[in-house]
């Protein structure tokens, strides 16, 4: 790995994945993302701006920069959003993935690592592996599994990583679960959680981890990284609220159904992780090694972004 593309790099994932990379690997790297400046002004990265729907942009930067891997993170995250702005979130998370094949396509060597999600799965089932069958109940999860299918048929080098629940600190990023739980704790008054949707949360950093762990060897084909252990929102609310050290009994159980939320949710997308343990020996945290992890993060109050960042 020499040099790396990373798109979406200011999202909580992008960012997580650039700032291990420059810590950990010798490979060149190019952020790119939408906006056209960067709030990191860091010797080692370099920023382009790139928005992945246009086509001619694509192409020309790949062209030019002639990266060996692409990591892909960006995409349109906001799962009913997409239920309403149906075609804006196939040209961010379909299109674009079309326009890397092609420029990939150009090159004569470059690999593809794409990030995708549990929302492929129904959640009828749950413990699902890299083999079981995809059943999108909403058009995220439709878009992301068309995506999928674009790179599977597309011709080019690729490895597909599913994930699910990324929390995590970063620099402008949007609310995660974990940071939003930890808001309405700190108010002190009673909120419910859902106590039917069960999934893995993953802290951030042990996803970056993963991928960079995956993008050194030269492996293809789809795996599914998670966190090691999985709950409820409910019992991961209250886990939250004991590692901060703040009153759980405000947290009452509550349905998905009366959240009356545009996108249907997979109830039971649990993951099982068994392929990248076996294969890579190390398994991501669990809620209370995670949780621990994030919460002296926070308590460095972001001082890796701020060492890192020239102009702080
Ligand atoms: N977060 C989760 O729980 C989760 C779970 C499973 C899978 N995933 C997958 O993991 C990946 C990373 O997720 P994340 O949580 O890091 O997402 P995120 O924080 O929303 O980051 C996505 C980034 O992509 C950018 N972006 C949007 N449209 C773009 C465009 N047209 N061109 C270039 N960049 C664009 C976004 O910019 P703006 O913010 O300006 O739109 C943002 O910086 C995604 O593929 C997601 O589907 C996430």
């Amino acid at each position: 790995m020499k040099k790396v593309l990373i798109t979406g790099a200011h999202g909580l994932l992008g960012q997580k994945i650039s700032l291990i990379l420059a810590r950990e690997s010798a490979a060149e790297i190019l952020m790119t993302d939408i906006q056209r400046s960067t709030p990191f002004d860091v010797p080692r990265f370099d920023y382009h701006q790139l928005d992945v729907t246009r086509l001619g942009d694509v192409k020309s930067l790949i062209a030019s920069y002639r990266p060996d891997v692409i990591i892909n993170t960006a995409a349109k995250t906001d799962v009913d959003d997409c239920e309403i702005q149906r075609q804006e979130a196939w040209r961010v998370n379909v299109d674009s993935v079309k326009h890397l094949v092609i420029a990939v396509r150009r090159l004569e060597q470059c690999r593809i690592i794409h990030v995708s999600t549990d929302y492929v799965f129904s959640g009828e089932e749950g413990m699902y592996s890299e083999d079981s069958r995809p059943n999108p109940v909403n058009y995220y999860g439709k878009s992301k599994l068309a995506a999928e299918n674009v790179l599977r048929t597309g011709g080019v080098d690729h490895l597909i990583v599913r994930t699910q629940l990324l929390y995590g600190t970063g620099v402008n990023i949007r609310k995660n679960f974990v940071l939003w739980t930890l808001a309405m704790l700190k108010q002190g008054k009673p909120f419910g959680v859902v106590d039917d949707q069960v999934g893995n949360p993953t802290l951030v950093d042990d996803l970056a981890f993963a991928i960079l762990k995956l993008a050194e060897t030269s492996t293809s084909g789809l795996y599914h990284v998670a966190g090691s252990e999985a709950v409820s929102r409910y019992q991961w609310a209250r886990a939250i609220a004991m590692v901060f050290g703040l009153d759980p009994g405000v947290i009452y159980p509550i349905k998905t159904a009366e959240l009356n939320q545009l996108a249907r949710r997979p109830m039971n997308s649990t993951f099982v992780t068994l392929k990248f343990e076996s294969e890579f020996g190390f398994s991501l945290s669990n809620i209370q090694k995670g949780l621990e992890r994030f919460r002296s993060q926070l308590q460095q109050g972001a001082r890796l972004f701020q060492m890192l960042n020239r102009s702080n």
